[in-house]
């Protein structure tokens, strides 16, 4: 059976010299969660959270890079929060958007690829473009894997893949008998992506909420009380830590 943890906000931080080289996830996936809950506390708008929560991304990425983490997914946008009040979705996608713009060329330089990962055919137009000329602009980058999930659900990706290889049977690009997992996973918009060896999710929540479900079947889970806006360094190296110490089967004795 997979391990499942509950919040392990209690166990000892430690350094980036202490963790086991040989045993750094290759790839983290993160709920980022609690944004709003942050700023509430303060008395502060919703957007000041996720403004804050942009700033904790980019500490996250570079940690990523030091600890030589290939892949990082984050859920930035699901395909059920455009039913968000009209101001916070209007406000979430100029953050998206002056975001991107702002970082894309340190990004770059740093060796970071983008990509987005979602329902595309339903993102609105001057997102989606911006999302593919960063996709673009960094397409040969190969230090750090960021895979933006946006307008992502988890059930409607699947859907999609099962409507995909309809097409590609009908065509007989491919063979109905010759479907096994890795055939089917190259049909989602993960594509060749290697599932998650660590999801991390803040503010408490203990659920998945219809993100990667078919790529997580193996994946150790990490669940932390610290909202979003909150999460260090150190807090990464504790999830990092404590994964270290699951034993992972896979099924297996
Ligand atoms: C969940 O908190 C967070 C979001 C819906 C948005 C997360 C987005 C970012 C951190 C920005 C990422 C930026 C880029 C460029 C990818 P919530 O609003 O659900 O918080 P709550 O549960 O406390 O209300």
């Amino acid at each position: 059976m997979n391990s499942i943890s509950s919040s392990s906000d209690s166990l000892a931080v430690p350094t980036v010299s202490e963790l086991k080289k040989n045993k750094i996830p290759f790839h983290v996936a993160i709920i980022m969660d609690g944004n709003g809950r942050w700023a509430l506390k303060r008395n502060l708008p919703r957007i000041s959270g996720h403004r804050k929560g942009v700033i904790v991304l980019k500490n996250i990425v570079i940690t990523c890079k030091e600890l030589g983490i290939k892949y990082l997914t984050v859920y930035s946008f699901s395909s059920e929060n455009w039913q968000r009040p009209r101001i916070e979705v209007k406000n979430l996608m100029v953050l998206f958007l002056d975001s991107i713009k702002r970082e894309l060329e340190d990004l770059n330089k740093n060796g970071v690829r983008l990509k987005l990962i979602g329902q595309r055919e339903t993102i609105p137009a001057k997102i989606l473009k911006t999302f593919e000329y960063s996709e673009q602009k960094t397409k040969n980058n190969k230090e750090l894997f960021l895979n933006i999930a946006f307008n992502y659900g988890s059930r409607q990706e699947i859907i999609d893949a099962v409507k995909k290889l309809y097409i590609a049977a009908r065509n007989n690009f491919i063979n109905i008998d010759n479907i096994d997992v890795k055939t089917f996973s190259k049909f989602l918009y993960t594509e060749d992506f290697p599932d998650p060896d660590l999801l991390i999710r803040t503010s408490g929540e203990s659920r998945i909420s219809n993100f990667m479900l078919w790529q997580i079947a193996y994946t150790e889970l990490y669940f932390t009380k610290t909202l979003w806006p909150d999460f260090s360094k150190k807090h990464f190296l504790k999830a990092i830590y404590n994964f270290q110490r699951r034993s992972r089967r896979f099924g297996k004795l």
